[in-house]
């Protein structure tokens, strides 16, 4: 049987992360996966993490099972964080997953399920393991334009004309706020006109929310998502712990079936309770727990989102620098959208040639489409970057 195994392509985030960890030299950056670094390099437990972890060794009195979507304070406690009061909990079923790639991959399930049909737009670009995933699963799939190359902004025009064509009951993944890989991101206006087209078109959308809070804020960032489940009549929201709460590897995600007609949510509950047992039984719990302990005690939350602001400045901070160091450089603006831009990531429009040769001959190790990870950068390496990035002349 295994000799009919044959080799699948390798993640290119991954693979990347891989080769920066076999890079012998000292002064090599790391600009690849989407991890939070502070100026030292560190990825630390957040301070309210740690508190919650000390707090929940002293209440947990078991390791039991919990329910087959987790733990119901979480799903509340996610809800309030990412919909606010857009609708109400009668309108949402909700299941903890491993990850916001976990939520996704059940979310994507449960529409194949539900109408075998529809098709998924997925932005272009948009993160690797979206289409990967929709591959996999067999389902029919197709691209919106997003990205302007020139501006390096949202390609409106462009979106709006592909988002057109897609027929009733097709599915269109958005990202609630930081898009990864490019970091150009919707304004207000045009979320509402986003809704009013699905609304006009019969589209579902399905929102991937990774980064909420290392954008605008936490609920600027929400504004999309919000305003979808105060308009549309159905729709899937996966949202990942991993980045703003810091516990990548404790897997904490959610995914949320909102729908309109409260009527319907029962059916959705057991459909992802359904989905959990058949891939993996129950969800990971622990870092489900410590997001909802940070989440419901006001001094815990109160310090976790003092910290996540530190966070978010701190990258904008980041941003200007860049932005001022290539402006000084070359004398012209044209890499002012880095300032722009918001979340972890910007997609700087090198070549992939130009990102190898920042990587071999500068030790600079960005994404092969050039999504920079700028939380990787700090002051020190903010003027080895700008060099680099006139040396091989982007
Ligand atoms: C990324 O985009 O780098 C992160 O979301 C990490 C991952 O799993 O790819």
């Amino acid at each position: 049987m295994f000799e009919n195994l044959t080799a699948q392509p390798a993640d290119k985030i991954l693979q990347l992360m891989q080769m920066f960890r076999e890079d012998p030299r000292d002064n090599k950056i790391d600009l690849g996966v989407g991890v939070y670094k502070n100026a030292d390099g560190q990825t630390p437990v957040m301070r309210a993490v740690k508190t919650a972890e000390r707090k929940l060794w002293e209440l947990e009195d078991t390791k039991s099972y919990t329910g087959l979507t987790g733990d119901t304070g979480f799903h509340d406690a996610m809800r309030a964080l990412i919909l606010g009061d857009a609708v109400g909990a009668e309108n949402v079923a909700a299941a903890a997953t491993p990850g916001g790639t976990g939520a996704i991959r059940q979310g994507l399930e449960l529409i194949k399920m539900a109408n075998p049909e529809a098709t998924v737009w997925l932005s272009a670009p948009t993160w690797p393991n979206h289409p990967s995933i929709v591959k996999y699963l067999g389902i029919p799939m197709a691209e919106y334009r997003y990205f302007d190359a020139e501006t390096r902004a949202v390609d409106w025009d462009g979106m709006v004309a592909d988002l057109e064509a897609a027929k009733a009951g097709d599915v269109v993944l958005l990202h609630g706020c930081c898009h990864n890989p490019t970091g150009a991101n919707l304004n207000e206006a045009q979320w509402q006109a986003v809704a009013e087209l699905l609304l006009r078109k019969g589209l579902i959308p399905f929102v991937d929310i990774a980064y909420q809070g290392f954008g605008d804020g936490l609920d600027a960032d929400a504004y999309g998502v919000r305003h979808l489940a105060s308009t549309q009549p159905e729709m899937l929201v996966a949202a990942s712990c991993s980045k703003n709460f810091g516990v990548y590897r404790e897997r904490a995600g959610l995914l949320m079936a909102v729908a309109q007609d409260s009527k319907k949510t029962p059916l959705d509950q057991a459909t992802l309770a359904f989905l959990n047992r058949q891939n993996f039984s129950f969800p990971p719990d622990h870092g489900t727990r410590l997001v909802t302990l940070v989440l419901n005690d006001a001094e815990l939350r109160a310090d976790w989102q003092s910290e996540l602001e530190d966070v978010r400045l701190g990258m904008l901070g980041l941003r200007q620098s860049l932005a001022s160091a290539l402006q000084a450089r070359t004398g012209s603006d044209r890499f002012g959208f880095l300032a722009d831009h918001r979340g972890m990531f910007s997609r700087l429009g090198a070549t992939p040639e130009q990102v190898l040769r920042m990587r071999e001959d500068h030790g600079i190790y960005m994404v092969g489409d050039s999504r920079m990870n700028i939380a990787g950068l700090n002051e020190a390496s903010i003027p080895i970057l700008a060099d680099a990035i006139v040396a091989v002349d982007v």
